[in-house]
């Protein structure tokens, strides 16, 4: 690896040389309401874009990071810069999360096959296969719809990209805050009917016709040996239900049924590989890992998600971060210098909003954000491709006219512009639907409170994904690839022609300028 001095500047050298050349032949002006102030902001981001044009990256991708922010939308994106910058006691709108400062960006379509807004099933299959599904499928093309079985073969079974690296023998890791047998995730590796399949228990109410179908903890563990790093939650779906959960002292509901112990059955694999290999199920324990000397990592934090975790609040004895996770899955797959491929999900995202809790939509965003801090810093813009995209967004906005620097999570007073008929104050963030819905009367109420719920319009038990466009990022090897309004699908195709891994190998392969051995 090369020094981060050096990495850190193979990015950053450019624009800083151009601050510079702009400090020295004039003062910078700070203040917004002189002119000149928003012509140098201009012309530094013009600067900016024409450097980075003329100097795409064509390196071979010998390594991809891909984070997936699990219904991350645009309007997330910003109420969270915001938020961020307002915690640094900054106004916050000028402010850009660490993953928006990324030279590459586009639009992605984000409806399945079947269904104008998206789950993240459909979509995870569509970023990590290529090609677009049906909701509630992983890993099968749209001749598989949710539950059916009776299409479910070989045939319609896809390849994903963790699987185009391991076909060429490199090394692969999936990092999650949900089980690892959630949506997301599993679309990173498993192909099934229903993604709601984790489990052998889940599967016991389906027909004969999926008597076939093993369920994605068992597919993970038996189909996916190679997969070096998998860390995140859901060790219910690995235990055989006569073995205790070593957290909670008891056995779930959820527990295998069919004798098998999946840790015991990944552990005996490594033992047979002749690989070294922890498996851990606590902070304290993954504190203690010699990751110099683990070739492969399972670490199950959780029977079922993980913990919600906010800087602010966190345990540090026993909660573990994204960021954390991230970074040591990358210390176990950068000793592989032939190149990885890692996954990282920011789970809880899409589950703030699911229940109408901005503040923590907002919050697993910017600790997403600095999981993909801790990756750039890790790893060379020279040969490592840096994705970060939603699966799909939610409905979830922000709404009238608050002044500049306002409180993003707070509230907004009628005033002359936008005066609210029943004469009541309203939160900024608000939601077209959800658990919380109803004209509620927020006067004197702490609105910045982690437990507080934003109120949506329409009443529903759960708040809704929405079907607008997502955005994505990227920097390194062939992320100016990335552009346009695109079919999320577009997205694998970026990886794979990047990585020169999969159907691109047949045409890929000559025209870069550093080679795997480089
Ligand atoms: C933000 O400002 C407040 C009040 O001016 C101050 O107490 C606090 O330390 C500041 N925080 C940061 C992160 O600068
Ligand atoms: C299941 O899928 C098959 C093949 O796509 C289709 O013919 C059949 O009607 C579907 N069954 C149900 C219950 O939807
Ligand atoms: C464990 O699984 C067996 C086999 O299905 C079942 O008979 C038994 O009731 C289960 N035990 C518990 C505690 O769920
Ligand atoms: C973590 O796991 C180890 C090994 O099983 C155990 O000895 C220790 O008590 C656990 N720590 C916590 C905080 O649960
Ligand atoms: C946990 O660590 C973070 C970052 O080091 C710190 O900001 C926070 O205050 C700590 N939280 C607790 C409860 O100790
Ligand atoms: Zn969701």
């Amino acid at each position: 690896m090369a020094p981060r001095g050096k990495m850190i500047a193979d990015f950053w050298t450019v624009c800083t040389t151009v601050l510079c050349l702009l400090l020295c032949i004039r003062t910078v002006v700070t203040d917004e309401e002189n002119s000149e102030y928003w012509r140098q902001v201009g012309r530094y981001a013009l600067r900016r874009a024409i450097t980075v044009a003329r100097h795409q990256n064509k390196n071979l991708a010998r390594n991809i990071v891909l984070f997936i922010g699990d219904g991350m939308g645009i309007s997330t994106v910003t109420a969270a810069r915001i938020r961020a910058g307002q915690m640094n006691n900054r106004s916050g709108e000028e402010n850009l999360l660490f993953f928006e400062r990324f030279p590459h960006t586009g639009l992605m379509k984000t409806y399945n096959v079947d269904a104008q807004v998206p789950d993240s099933g459909g979509a995870g299959t569509a970023i990590m296969t290529g090609v677009k599904a049906n909701t509630g499928v992983i890993g099968c093309d749209a001749r598989v719809s949710k539950g059916n079985c009776s299409a479910y073969n070989e045939d319609s079974k896809l390849r994903t990209i963790l699987h185009a690296f391991t076909d060429k023998g490199l090394s692969t890791g999936i990092v999650s805050n949900s089980r690892v047998t959630h949506a997301t995730p599993a679309s990173a590796y498993a192909h099934t009917p229903n993604r709601g399949w984790e489990g052998d228990v889940d599967l016991l109410s389906s027909g004969p016709e999926c008597r076939g179908v093993d369920d994605i903890a068992k597919q993970l563990v038996m189909n996916n040996a190679d997969i070096k790093v998998i860390l995140g939650g859901g060790r219910r779906y690995f235990l055989d239900n006569t073995t205790a959960d070593p957290e909670t002292g008891e056995i779930d509901p959820y527990q295998r049924r069919d004798g098998l112990n999946l840790i015991q059955e990944w552990e005996k694999d490594k033992e047979n590989r002749g690989a070294t290999h922890s498996y851990v199920w606590n902070k304290t324990q993954f504190d203690q890992l010699d990751l110099d000397n683990t070739d492969y990592l399972l670490g199950l934090f959780s029977p079922s998600h993980m913990d919600i975790f906010d800087e602010e609040t966190a345990n540090n004895e026993t909660e573990l971060s994204l960021a954390d996770m991230t970074e040591a899955a990358l210390k176990v797959l950068e000793k592989d210098n032939r190149g990885y491929f890692l996954m990282v999900e920011g789970a809880r995202i899409d589950w703030g909003h699911h229940v109408n809790s901005a503040y923590t939509a907002i919050h697993e965003t910017i600790a997403m954000d600095e999981a993909v801090e801790r990756a750039f810093l890790r790893t060379s813009r020279r040969d490592t491709l840096i994705l970060v995209t939603a699966d799909h967004s939610h409905a979830f906005s922000i709404q009238g006219y608050a002044p500049r620097g306002h409180d993003i999570l707070g509230v907004t007073a009628p005033d002359s512009n936008s005066v609210p008929l029943d004469g009541l104050p309203y939160t900024t963030l608000g939601y077209t639907n959800g658990p919380f819905s109803g004209r509620h009367d927020v006067t004197g109420v702490e609105t910045d409170s982690p437990d507080y719920r934003q109120p949506g319009c329409v009443p529903l038990g759960v708040e809704t994904h929405a079907g607008e466009d997502v955005a994505a990022y990227a920097v390194g090897p062939m992320a100016h690839l990335l552009h346009g309004t695109q079919e999320q699908n577009y997205l694998y195709h970026i990886m794979e022609y990047a990585a020169c891994v999969g159907y691109s190998e047949r045409y890929c392969s000559n025209s870069y300028t550093h080679d795997r051995h480089g």
